[in-house]
């Protein structure tokens, strides 16, 4: 059997910040108002001539370095985003700044849990052997996205790209995962297209139009994740064959404070195991997790062999977790 390693890890922010201080002159808000009920303290917002496809060419660059694979020998690159440059998809833009000449490219949309999505797709390909090694970015430029004089949803997102590195091995450390969506529950949380009907000849019409900023309904969202969340971290653990007692880090989607406390507290998973990084970068949507998980790795904090526990949610509605050693 074939068995799945992350080899190398990266990321890449905005070099731009903007606090919860400088947000109260934009919006009605205060730093107590978000600080409390997010954990959020700043931002990070990509310039508006920054692509998000350089951005996320440049968190695969620093996972590709500590993977010591060559761009070349790169085989496939999944690109988890929901505001691409070009609807077209921004993955081929990365593949061409990152030089990966021999790799097919592709996006994959699933909001927040696009990592975790991307995850299980990149795993098909490696066990399946058609691939060997995967570049999997999650990035979002939300902040393209967001209508910044609504205060319920601008001071929760912020600009980011993270990255993991895949590879085939003897070993596997991808223990399991799970997987589940809602489309009953879209209305909750959508980036929704509007079309104004255009009228080409007598009976046709064609509807043209542009995207509407995020809708968030965030009692519903945040009521979705405290329930669903661990269940689909129970069902990954049950497939993994793993106690939630062995489990070293719980890397969470990084969307506010108090769910991934109400999450942990439901699985019975103390505070020190839980990795927090949403004061400096808010919610980085795809970007969230492979962000969090490089900085902690860069930092020392997780070591090799230490079981990780992770769940992305959001939008679709769509949620999935994933049971990895780093
Ligand atoms: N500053 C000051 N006051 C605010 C702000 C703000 N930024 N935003 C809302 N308020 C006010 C509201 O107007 C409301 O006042 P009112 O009662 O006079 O109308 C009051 O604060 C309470 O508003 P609620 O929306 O009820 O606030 P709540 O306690 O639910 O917190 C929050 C809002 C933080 C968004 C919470 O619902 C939440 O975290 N939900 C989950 C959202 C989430 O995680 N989404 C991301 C996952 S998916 C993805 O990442 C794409």
């Amino acid at each position: 059997d074939i068995g799945i390693v992350l080899q190398g890890c990266g990321s890449a922010t905005p070099e731009v910040a903007l606090s919860n201080d400088q947000l109260s002159q934009v919006v009605e808000t205060s730093d107590e108002w978000i600080s409390t009920r997010t954990g959020i303290r700043s931002r990070r917002l990509a310039s508006p001539h920054l692509t998000l496809a350089t951005l996320a060419a440049e968190a695969g660059r620093r996972a590709l370095e500590m993977a010591a694979v060559n761009p070349t020998d790169v085989d496939l690159i999944i690109l988890a985003t929901s505001s691409p440059d070009d609807l077209f998809g921004s993955a081929g833009q990365v593949q061409a700044e990152i030089g990966a000449c021999h790799a097919v490219a592709f996006d994959l949309t699933a909001a927040c849990s696009g990592f975790i999505f991307g995850l299980v797709n990149a795993a098909q390909f490696i066990r399946m052997g058609v691939y060997r090694n995967v570049l999997l970015i999650g990035a979002d430029f939300l902040s393209r996205w967001v209508d910044w004089r609504d205060r319920r949803t601008c001071v929760l997102f912020g600009d980011g790209a993270g990255a993991v590195l895949l590879q085939a091995a003897d070993r596997d450390r991808l223990h399991g995962f799970a997987m589940q969506s809602d489309g009953t529950k879209n209305c909750h949380l959508t980036l929704p297209f509007q079309a104004t009907p255009q009228i080409l000849v007598d009976q046709t019409a064609v509807g043209q139009g542009t995207y509407q900023p995020i809708y968030m309904n965030g009692q519903e969202v945040y009521r979705f994740a405290v329930r669903r969340v661990p269940e689909i971290l129970e069902k990954a653990l049950f497939h993994a064959k793993k106690e939630v007692g062995q489990v070293d880090w719980l890397l969470l989607h990084q969307a506010n404070q108090r769910i991934l406390d109400a999450v942990a507290q439901r699985l019975h998973i103390p505070a020190a195991k839980v990795i927090s990084h949403m004061a400096e970068y808010g919610n980085t949507s795809a970007a969230s997790i492979p962000l969090t998980l490089d900085a902690q790795v860069r930092q020392g904090q997780i070591q090799p062999g230490d079981l990780i526990a992770s769940a992305g949610f959001g939008a679709g509605l769509s949620w999935g977790a994933a049971i990895f050693e780093w």
